[in-house]
């Protein structure tokens, strides 16, 4: 087998020869798992998602919106209105941004279309996507967009459509367009489509002999196929079918960097994320690419009621990126603006934001139990008078919310900190065991974003093998802690594959699917295989290196889980005797593994995945199992009623 220090830093190599090698092959570590003394309680909300736009997985990935730049606020950059990724259809067809034919005071321009007097066949409108607009065999697609015109009054026709001019589905506006915007609507069917294409453009097009000499106005573009749960506006169903597999029970948002902007008056403001399309103000996001709010506030709270996480609510804290911090004595509307926020999300119908949202079409408040004040607050020197003015409004407002801190300060306390871990192997060995005599004085941790970074943060890294069993170590430490370590979020999540500022990311995809790296897979087994209650696991002989593990149990699956990451170059015989517990004769193993640590997922080939077989036990609380090298593994055992 190949040897597989090569790819990583000489500390890391060092450190792991020394524990493979110190450590005999085979019956040197004996490990007795205990149910004769009390377990900690874990958290039921342990593993979840950290969400924000980077990457492109915003716009772009998981909002379902299929159309660029669908409402001209701002080019890619953020600069001018612009029509790129717009184009004109037919001869005598021309497209510009029209400043004085506005559809309101945030859309206050819109897409001219020009019909020429000698134009022939047809003339439009065309968007070439995200990347290309991906049509699939039998999905239906939503359209819609805004519309009005001088010199023609018929219908617009509107086509999804492939490069070499192949129509894949086709649908009529059933009004007439007149010179006042209205909004059209249409039903796409892709029904005699066979196979999944990319290559296509959106169309809106009119017959250029009926239209010639015209001008159309277009504002507020909208194509969606199916998303997550059939949501309006919702989810690009396959990201969020891949994200729902991970079995998360909580979703920070909206970052993360995203949340903060580069300066003051680049923040995520909640105000401008919610409403009807036609009212959101886009943004230039902090990761270099302009963000259209089409995915917002209350998009991100259906998400979590969809998936049944709970959301944890990041509220900008009054510090930006490039190092700037509202002053003390300006602080109040900003301050402000999170209560305001509190209020659309959790506030009756009586009040004043919860009125807004009801009028959003959602009367029921939510409920909000975690709320975070800023992120990675350590960047700056001023978090001690910000967390104070926040901590006051809100746990004033709302005492039983549970708050997060990003940086120690001492003005005011906490219930939950926020660590972050972008480490390299060596670091993520470390830290396995940062938790076990840490004070359990009634406050939690929270690890709001880790990724095992085998080069280094934060870029440049791979999502490899390797770095899946780093992340498997640093879990299982976390998980031996999860009575005070109470949530743990992998970042960034998402990536679309060429457009990423950071390196590594767990979900990858482009227009046409995702697909998945070792870092998720772990992910996933340790989250699906939920322990409510951790067990103590005496290592009679041995140590941790390279093997490094956690036991647990569930009540109501009756199962006990023995998750054990394997650093080693060689596979591990360990004897396990169960104490005080009887189980089935045949257990389940849920292995990641491959022969080299540079094995890496691509869009052609998952060369590592979950693989699951079965073993037998010597009696229902004694066994040995042969830990394979380089691997990550759940041992489920059932037991005995
Ligand atoms: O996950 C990428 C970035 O890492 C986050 O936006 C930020 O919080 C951290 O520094």
């Amino acid at each position: 087998m190949k040897l597989f220090a090569t790819s990583i830093t000489a500390a890391a190599a060092a450190l792991m020869f020394t524990s493979t090698f110190l450590v005999s092959p085979s019956d040197a570590l004996s490990l007795t798992v205990r149910n004769d003394v009390p377990g900690n309680a874990t958290s039921p909300i342990h593993y979840g998602l950290m969400y924000e736009d980077i990457n492109r997985c915003g716009d772009s990935g998981i909002y379902g919106q299929m159309l660029r730049n669908w409402n001209f606020q701002a080019d890619d950059a953020g600069a001018e209105p612009s029509v790129e990724f717009w184009s004109a259809v037919g001869d005598g067809a021309t497209i510009e941004i029209d400043a004085d034919n506005g559809l309101n005071d945030i859309n206050s321009n819109s897409l001219r279309l020009e019909v020429s007097e000698s134009s022939t066949g047809r003339a439009g409108v065309s968007n070439e996507g995200w990347w290309g607009v991906r049509v699939q065999p039998g999905e239906t697609y939503q359209a819609s967009f805004f519309a009005k015109a001088d010199g023609y009054t018929g219908n617009l026709n509107v086509t999804l459509e492939s490069t070499d001019g192949t129509v894949l589905a086709s649908a009529s506006t059933s009004e007439s367009v007149s010179n006042e915007f209205q909004k059209f609507e249409v039903t796409l069917d892709s029904a005699d489509v066979s196979d999944v294409s990319i290559d296509n453009s959106f169309v809106v097009s009119v017959d250029s002999a009926q239209a010639a000499g015209a001008s159309i106005y277009f504002q507020v573009f909208t194509l969606f196929g199916e998303t997550f749960e059939g949501r309006e506006n919702g989810l690009r169903k396959d990201l969020a079918d891949s994200m729902k597999a991970l079995n998360p029970k909580f979703f920070r948002f909206p970052g993360g960097n995203n949340l903060e902007g580069q300066y003051i008056d680049q923040r995520w403001k909640w105000n401008e994320t919610v409403g009807p399309l036609e009212e959101r103000i886009g943004r230039m996001g902090d990761w270099s690419y302009w963000n259209t709010n089409g995915q917002g506030l209350l998009d991100y709270m259906y998400m979590c009621e969809d998936f049944e996480m709970e959301p944890i609510v990041d509220v900008y804290a009054g510090y930006s990126l490039q190092g700037d911090s509202v002053p003390e004595d300006e602080l109040g509307p900003f301050v402000q603006e999170a209560l305001n926020e509190l209020e659309y999300l959790t506030g009756s119908t009586e009040t004043t934001y919860g009125a807004l949202r009801a009028s959003h079409g959602r009367e029921e408040p939510f409920q909000v139990n975690y709320i975070q004040i800023g992120n990675e607050d350590w960047f700056s020197d001023t978090y001690d008078y910000r967390y104070r003015a926040y901590y006051d409004a809100i746990s004033e407002k709302y005492p039983d919310a549970k708050i997060i801190a990003t940086a120690d300060q001492e003005s005011r306390p906490w219930d939950i900190f926020d660590d972050h871990y972008y480490y390299n192997i060596t670091e993520m060995i470390d830290v396995f065991s940062k938790y076990d005599n840490y004070d359990r004085n009634g406050t939690y941790i929270f690890i709001g974003e880790y990724g095992t970074h085998i080069n280094g943060c934060c870029d440049g890294s791979p999502t490899n093998l390797e770095a899946g069993i780093g992340d498997a170590i640093f879990l299982t430490g976390m998980e031996r802690n999860a009575d005070i370590v109470i949530m743990v979020a992998y970042a960034p999540l998402l990536k679309r594959e060429g457009q990423e500022q950071w390196n590594p990311d767990m979900i990858h995809f482009d227009t046409e699917k995702a697909w998945f790296t070792p870092s998720y897979y772990v992910f996933q087994e340790w989250s699906k295989s939920h322990a409510d209650t951790i067990l103590q696991v005496d290592h009679t002989d041995g140590e941790f290196g390279p093997l490094y593990w956690v036991a647990g149990s569930n009540k109501e699956k009756n199962q006990v889980y023995i998750k054990v990451a394997n650093i080693g170059d060689t596979e591990q015989s360990v004897k396990i005797n169960l104490q005080s517990l009887a189980v089935n004769t045949e257990g389940t193993a849920r292995i990641i593994t491959g022969d080299s640590p540079d094995l890496e997922n691509t869009k052609e080939s998952t060369v590592v995945k979950t693989e699951e077989s079965t073993f037998t036990l010597n009696s229902e609380s004694d066994f040995e199992y042969t830990f394979a090298a380089l691997s990550a593994t759940v041992l489920i055992l059932d037991i005995q009623q």
